[in-house]
């Protein structure tokens, strides 16, 4: 078999949590590659949010198989309480296994984070603060702690909690494989937050693409099947670093309050902008997407007008393509097809500027506001 994955195309948050739970149902194993508890995947059931930091998106699906793969850091405290969050809200949390090579968070990093923001001064990256970056440089320096070795230490009472959940990462994803399981890889963050590919030095310090997949569950390219992109039909971006798209006017202001633009982790305000299509195109190009999923449309209904970036010219300035808006609510949509005419328009300019077929949109925060 082989693994199909979801990532998001922008600066994170495009909503792949939501995404990852409504293709969950169609998959054995839904595994995290990436990220720790930086990320903040909010899933809306039934009026109520559940926030996942670690834990990955499948959890709602009850019979899927949940794991935390070796590219990713883990914070054990944070997993404990989540644990504990999801346990009470009735989620069975025993499907759950944590690769024997995912690294450990520890208080060090998160303080070591936060010095480092501080020495940076007014270039401070605008971390989330979890100490994801010293984790991981500990990793590199190979001075980190792998799950295993935490459990294996005795200086550490809480991993007693969690060593019953920790398996070799390799032979658990090939043994699922063998047997035909279907997986579901699930990215953290963004594209343009990834490591290497990013806006670099203003990214986290993880792959975030498709290939990261690869690196971070242990499994070769030829195993990779399709690859989602998950992009919000506006942009947004948390912390500092360059972000073309920007609008510093009403309508940002609107996209922020109408989007409920604060982060999950920190509760800092999103910068807002239009769609990028550049980053867009760009994001395409590395990650290889065979399909497109569009989060958030709802929140550009009302508007007269919305843009799209089309290109960044040297000076800094952008073009963007100004299509008309819709007026009609969208949220009861369940066909693409059935879109307001303007709103179709402008899902089939996203389309065809970065030549990847829309698969789904959103159309409101609950879980089953998607048109296919
Ligand atoms: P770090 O991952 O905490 O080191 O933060 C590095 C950059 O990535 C900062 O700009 C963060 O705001 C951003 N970032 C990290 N995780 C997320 C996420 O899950 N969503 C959005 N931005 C993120
Ligand atoms: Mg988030």
């Amino acid at each position: 078999m082989s693994v199909d994955v979801v990532v998001g195309i922008q600066w994170g948050d495009e909503g792949k949590g939501r995404i990852v739970d409504f293709y969950a149902r169609d998959y054995d194993v839904v595994a995290r590659f990436g990220g720790g508890d930086n990320a903040g995947h909010s899933l809306v059931v039934s009026g109520k949010s559940i926030a996942l930091r670690l834990v990955p998106s499948g959890a709602l699906q009850p019979r899927t198989e949940l794991f935390i793969g070796g590219g990713c850091v883990v914070n054990p405290w944070t997993l404990i309480e989540e644990f504990e969050r999801l346990t009470k809200l009735g989620v069975d949390l025993q499907r759950m296994s944590i690769s024997d090579r995912a690294h450990v968070v520890l208080p060090a990093h998160i303080e070591a984070d936060h010095r480092r923001e501080m020495e940076r001064g007014s270039d401070a990256l605008g971390t989330t603060g979890r100490g994801i970056g010293p984790a991981h440089a500990d990793r590199a320096l190979r001075t980190g702690t792998t799950m295993r070795r935490f459990c294996e230490r005795e200086e550490f009472p809480e991993a007693r909690r969690l060593a019953p959940h920790v398996v070799d990462g390799v032979a658990y994803v090939h043994e699922r494989l063998e047997r035909g399981r279907r997986v579901l890889a699930e990215g953290a963050q963004g594209t343009m937050l990834d490591v290497v590919y990013g806006t670099y030095p203003y990214v986290t310090s993880s792959h975030t693409l498709a290939a990261g997949a690869c690196t971070g569950l242990g499994i070769g390219p030829k195993r990779i099947g399709r690859v989602i992109g998950v992009a919000k039909a506006y942009c947004t971006r948390v912390g500092a670093g360059p972000f073309p798209s920007e609008l510093h006017d009403r309508d940002g202001d609107r996209l922020r309050e109408r989007g409920r633009e604060f982060g999950t982790v920190t509760g800092r305000p999103r910068r807002c902008g239009w769609f990028d299509g550049v980053a867009g195109r760009y994001a395409v190009q590395v990650n290889g997407l065979d399909g497109l999923v569009l989060t958030k449309l709802d929140v550009l209904t009302g508007f007269e007008r919305v843009g799209i970036v089309t290109r960044y010219r040297e000076n800094g300035d952008v073009d963007v393509e100004l299509l008309e808006g819709w007026q009609d609510d969208v949220r009861g949509v369940r066909r693409i097809a059935d879109l307001p005419r303007a709103a179709r328009r402008y899902v089939d300019a996203i389309a065809s500027l970065l030549e990847v077929p829309v698969e789904i949109v959103s159309v409101g925060p609950e879980r089953e506001d998607l048109a296919v």
